[in-house]
């Protein structure tokens, strides 16, 4: 993303990550000493929230653009005064997770599926997707649980999602956008 667009994103990320918080209500269950794993994770919104609700025993932020781990860091340290030790904020790139398998037990990604392919596709490319989505499960625990939110080709990320054997456990579909939580098989 470009400057601008980074910072309009980063502007609303705890806005957005609140009401999708909200919207999954009791479906998120974030047992205690979850292993959670955030996939662009941008501005940092998300982990503020998960940190703040749920105190899982470790959080890992990720972002392929270093721009945007500095702006989780940024955002994060001005809210807390510094990182808790739960916390970690790492370069990654969704399409080749540095993690062993079976790691984490959630694994978010709001918004960030479509930004893997190309030019960030909204119509059209539908490549790198499911290689992101291979990654998901090869890092989630069997049986851990995967959350995402999707405004673009939101059928093919469901059928890509089936093809790896993940269950829909949720999913609120409203007008062009998708929040789900889906398990990972057994
Ligand atoms: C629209 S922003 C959403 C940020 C955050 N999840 C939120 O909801 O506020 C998409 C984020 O995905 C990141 N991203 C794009 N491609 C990525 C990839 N291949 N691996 C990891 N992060 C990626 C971008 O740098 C950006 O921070």
């Amino acid at each position: 993303m470009n400057r601008l667009s980074r910072w309009t994103v980063n502007l609303t990320t705890e806005r957005r990550a609140r009401r999708t918080l909200d919207q999954l209500g009791r479906a998120l269950d974030v047992p205690p000493g979850a292993q959670v794993l955030e996939l662009g994770s941008g501005g940092g919104g998300m982990l503020a929230l998960l940190h703040e609700r749920y105190r899982p025993a470790r959080l890992v932020g990720t972002d392929f653009d270093p721009a945007q781990v500095e702006a989780a860091r940024a955002f994060l340290t001005r809210r807390w005064g510094a990182l808790p030790q739960t916390l970690e904020l790492r370069e990654a790139d969704a399409l080749a997770l540095p993690f062993p398998d079976a790691s984490f037990d959630l694994v978010f990604a709001m918004m960030m599926l479509h930004h893997v392919e190309d030019h960030h596709a909204h119509v059209g490319p539908f490549v790198r997707r499911p290689q992101a989505l291979a990654e998901v499960r090869r890092v989630l625990r069997p049986g851990g649980r995967f959350v995402y939110s999707e405004m673009f080709q939101r059928e093919a990320v469901l059928a890509a999602l089936r093809d790896l054997r993940f269950d829909r456990r949720f999913l609120r579909s409203a007008w062009r956008h998708d929040l789900a939580i889906c398990t990972a098989p057994g």
